[in-house]
């Protein structure tokens, strides 16, 4: 329990439960206010542990019925509450016994969507990390895995569904109108993985065979009327489950796959045993509503949470800490899945993208903390781009240094030693090393070192005896480091790539280990020298981001040039443009603070005119190119005295000049593009719309011509088209009556559909200038705004404080202010998501005087508030520290 230091859980305070949970038996009687739960738990004392020892179960909000010791009530002085749980003194000396425990909970009043909560008049759950003991009294922490039998009983009216774990083994109707559904899980299972849907919608059905045969019955739950909208998810899952056999010999273990979707849920979606539970944004989509976006997230996430079925369920994780066993894994698998169906150079470039947008600023601030961290308070404030994508990123990495195939072997070993555990980072790196013969200590510092390590790179050409030598030193600088800092083991992908584009040949290398194209950093210092170069090369590093890390290069804007043009690997010619343009943005930027003009290189230009015209390059990674770093990541690039009026208007003047320059070829390439009709949600046609899209905007940069995104808009038969116009329309024309008009003909056409309601929230919230905040006010009166609901939430208040950097940043502080006091109003509802939402001001301290003195004012006003969470605390506090 939260005894030690403060309230703070440590790693090394890992104990193995006293007691075992062999089989649980549920049994919920369900009602709106009233919900009873009764719990049969069959208990087994651990080897080792004393007679009697006290029995402690956590609980939270829970209201105690009674509770029997092998069918006899427990008096008063035999158990003691607490607000975390309760402890039971009076045990019988023989090591297995039954606890019976009936509970009282309210569902209707539960806003914090985590345990038993009612969405649109349904039942759910949401148990992961620690909602179970919302629900019942129990050993809520992944390693008690036990075999669950629930019983479900609910009005036959109203809650026509009745949902669990497992297989259906009995259902029947009862008096009263009532009826009942007995499920069983065969699979031994923590309690994070329990879930429960009762109520009334419709169900989109197929089927799968397995590969040794099982057939498996396929079901999505949505809304009654939106079945058809569920058909791109089931395809998906469909899709998925064959990838993870073919790919990773992971076959799905239960006759049956459910997913339901909700509307009110706190994340993406969640990998409950046999019944997934989803945040329905990720499981509706037809054309007239999702966007390509939201088609390649809802691929993304089904695949994902149908992975876990072995990558957190079969194997799951011993302790919170190991959270990113499950998730960094998983995201990788997802990720990989994802490359496979789509396009794989176009998929990293938006991974990396995600990483430097999310990750790296979150490492670099007061927030950061190492892919495993040895210390939380609460832990749902874990669930961070630094677990998920820098976990991802280290098991990318495994890859690169044990190769493909000792990736699989690794892999297998993993599944075949680990089924049915609750395993460690520790047996995952075990398995690496005893499968590949691989010595990974140094390298599973990554898992344990917070922070994002720079590579400072300088190079050489010895023309005489043609050697080329690259001298590379790492550093790793951590807001959060406590004591000394290691060398990291770094697989540096390269390639010396000579005068027309083509790798070079070397005879011998020293001063590093090199293994085919990668580098092995693992010194602080490198010298490295290739002997037998017959030209001068370039030295492209990092290819396909092979580290997440940042790069200092000593390089002139013509070897960026060379290397945007002429380096084979997709994503380093992406990432040499990018360098260039960043180069570029930060010296414009540097410019509007002095006062002086902005003009773009004529080089950038150039080139990005080249890959807009060039069509042997896919359509998407064109549009990539097309689009130059954000302000977010101009301004961590520049990670001090940060102004972002300064890097808005640096940043638009750009984008205005190459409009300008390239405005014949974008005009003809925005004629010439054109998308499948009728629409195909596929990363081709996907590829072409954003390119088509991209080109609209900087058209109208270029132009004014307001006109043609309201054609645009108007003529669209899809929701991207008319989401990427409506933006156009909003971001580069706020005051224009064509503006007006679009908004208003988009909300009068999608106000029965919160999902699309949200693009309209998010748009009008990232519309950028000192006007924006009255707009949110403004817009969170709204009828269709709720606080209660999370995807209104980051729609309207997430997206401005994440993707405004002009309006949220005002120079008067009132943004954070605002920010502040809708974290303080969301708590009282819903922690996590408030503690989410606050997160957005984990930079302030890079922000110029003026302004992030503002945000601490605010930040510190907020904390002093009475009856904080724990979760919005635990932010502020390390926020603050
Ligand atoms: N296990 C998580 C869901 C979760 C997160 C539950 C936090 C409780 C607290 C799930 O597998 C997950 O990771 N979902 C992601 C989406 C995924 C594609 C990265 C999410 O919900 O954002
Ligand atoms: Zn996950």
């Amino acid at each position: 329990m939260r005894t030690q230091t403060g309230t703070a859980i440590l790693l090394e305070d890992y104990r193995p439960s006293d007691y075992q949970i062999d089989k649980v038996d549920l049994d919920f009687s369900l009602d709106a206010q009233e919900t009873l739960v009764t719990s049969i738990l069959s208990m087994r004392r651990a080897e080792g542990v004393a007679e009697g020892a006290p029995l402690v179960l956590h609980g939270d909000e829970l209201e105690l019925v009674s509770i029997a010791v092998n069918d006899t009530a427990l008096s008063e002085d035999g158990y003691e509450l607490s607000a975390d749980g309760i402890s039971i003194n009076k045990l019988p000396a023989s090591d297995v016994f039954t606890l019976k425990i009936v509970t009282k909970i309210n569902p209707t009043a539960n806003k914090k969507l985590m345990g038993l909560y009612r969405t649109s008049g349904n039942f759910c759950t949401q148990c992961e990390a620690e909602g179970f003991r919302r629900i019942t009294y129990y050993l809520d922490r992944p390693d008690i895995l036990s075999v669950f039998t629930v019983r479900i009983e609910g009005d036959s009216k109203t809650v026509p569904l009745l949902l669990s774990n497992g297989n259906c083994t009995d259902k029947g109707s009862l008096e009263n109108g009532r009826h009942f559904a007995v499920w069983h899980d065969p699979h031994p299972k923590p309690a994070y993985l329990f879930a429960l849907f009762a109520g009334d919608l419709g169900v989109l059905k197929d089927r799968f065979k397995t590969r040794s045969g099982r057939d498996v019955a396929l079901e999505i739950y949505v809304e009654h009327g939106k079945e058809p909208r569920a058909a791109y998810a089931m395809d998906s899952l469909i899709r998925s489950m064959k990838w993870d056999e073919e790919v990773y010999g992971c076959e799905y273990d239960l006759d049956i796959f459910m997913i339901v979707a909700v509307s009110d849920f706190n994340m993406g979606a969640m990998e409950n045993k046999g019944l997934n539970v989803f945040n329905d944004k990720y499981v509706l989509a037809d054309p007239e509503t999702a966007t390509d976006q939201d088609y390649a997230n809802i691929e993304a996430i089904i695949a994902h949470e149908y992975f876990h079925n072995w990558t957190g369920n079969r194997i799951t994780c011993r302790d919170w800490f190991q959270l990113c066993l499950k998730e960094g894994l998983t995201v990788y698998r997802d990720h990989s899945f994802s490359a496979d169906m789509r396009s794989a150079p176009v998929k990293r470039i938006a991974e990396v993208r995600g990483l430097r947008a999310h990750q790296f600023p979150e490492d670099a601030g007061p927030l950061a903390h190492p892919v495993r961290p040895r210390r939380y308070s609460e832990i749902n404030n874990f669930y961070t781009s630094t677990v998920y994508e820098k976990g991802s990123e280290v098991v990318g990495m495994f890859k690169t240094i044990v190769g493909e195939e000792g990736y699989k072997r690794a892999l297998d070993l993993y599944f075949e030693r680990h089924d049915g555990d609750a395993a460690t980072i520790e047996d995952f790196i075990k398995c690496f090393e005893d499968a590949t013969g691989a010595d990974l200590k140094q390298f599973s510092l990554w898992y344990d070192q917070a922070g994002t390590p720079n590579l400072a790179i300088e190079t050489n050409y010895d023309e005489a005896h043609k050697r080329f030598t690259i001298n590379i030193a790492q550093s790793l600088k951590s807001s959060v480091v406590t004591g000394n800092v290691e060398p990291m083991h770094i697989p540096v992908r390269f390639g010396l790539v000579g005068p027309q584009g083509n790798d070079l040949a070397y005879s011998g290398v020293t001063g590093a280990d090199v293994t085919g194209d990668v580098i092995h950093v693992r010194e602080p210092k490198h010298s490295i020298h290739f002997e037998g170069v017959e030209q001068a090369p370039v030295i492209s590093l990092l290819r396909g981001f092979s580290a997440p890390v940042t790069i200092i290069p000593e390089r002139a804007d013509s070897e960026l040039a060379f290397l945007a043009r002429h380096d084979n690997d997709e994503f380093a010619r992406w990432e040499a443009l990018s360098s260039l343009a960043m180069r570029q943005l930060r010296q414009a930027t540097h410019d509007v603070e002095s006062g002086k003009a902005v003009k773009s290189s004529p080089e950038l230009t150039t080139i990005l005119h080249e890959i807009l015209s060039d069509e042997t390059l896919e359509p998407a990674y064109r549009a990539l190119c097309l689009s130059l770093p954000s302000e977010a990541n101009i301004a961590r690039e520049i990670g001090s005295d940060i102004n972002p009026d300064a890097i808005y208007t640096a940043r638009s003047q750009i984008l205005d000049d190459i409009a300008k320059e390239c405005l014949a070829t974008l005009q003809a390439t925005y004629d010439k593009l054109n998308p499948a009709k009728p629409f195909v949600p596929d990363a081709t046609s996907a590829g072409i719309r954003s390119l088509r899209n991209r080109t609209l905007g900087l058209i109208v940069r270029a132009t004014g011509d307001v006109e043609l995104a309201a054609k645009h808009f108007s003529n669209a038969d899809n929701m991207t088209d008319r989401a990427d116009a409506l933006s156009v329309l909003a971001l580069q024309a706020p005051d224009a009556e064509e503006t007006a008009l679009a908004l208003e003909t988009f909300r009068a056409r999608y106000a029965d559909n919160p999902i699309v309601m949200d693009k309209w929230f998010a748009i009008q919230a990232m519309i950028p200038g000192g006007g924006a905040l009255e707009r949110v006010e403004q817009l969170s009166k709204s009828e269709s705004f709720s606080w209660e609901n999370p995807n209104r939430v980051r729609a309207l208040i997430g997206s401005f404080s994440v993707g405004n950097a002009t309006g949220f940043n005002r120079a008067d502080g009132a943004g954070y202010r605002f920010l502040c006091n809708a974290t303080a109003r969301l708590d009282d509802i819903n922690p996590q998501v408030a503690a989410r939402l606050i997160t957005a001001m984990r930079s302030w301290r890079n922000l110029e005087k003026k302004r992030s003195d503002f945000a601490h004012e605010a930040l510190k006003s907020l904390l002093s508030k009475e009856k904080l969470s724990r979760d919005v605390r635990d932010i502020l506090e390390r926020t603050l520290a």
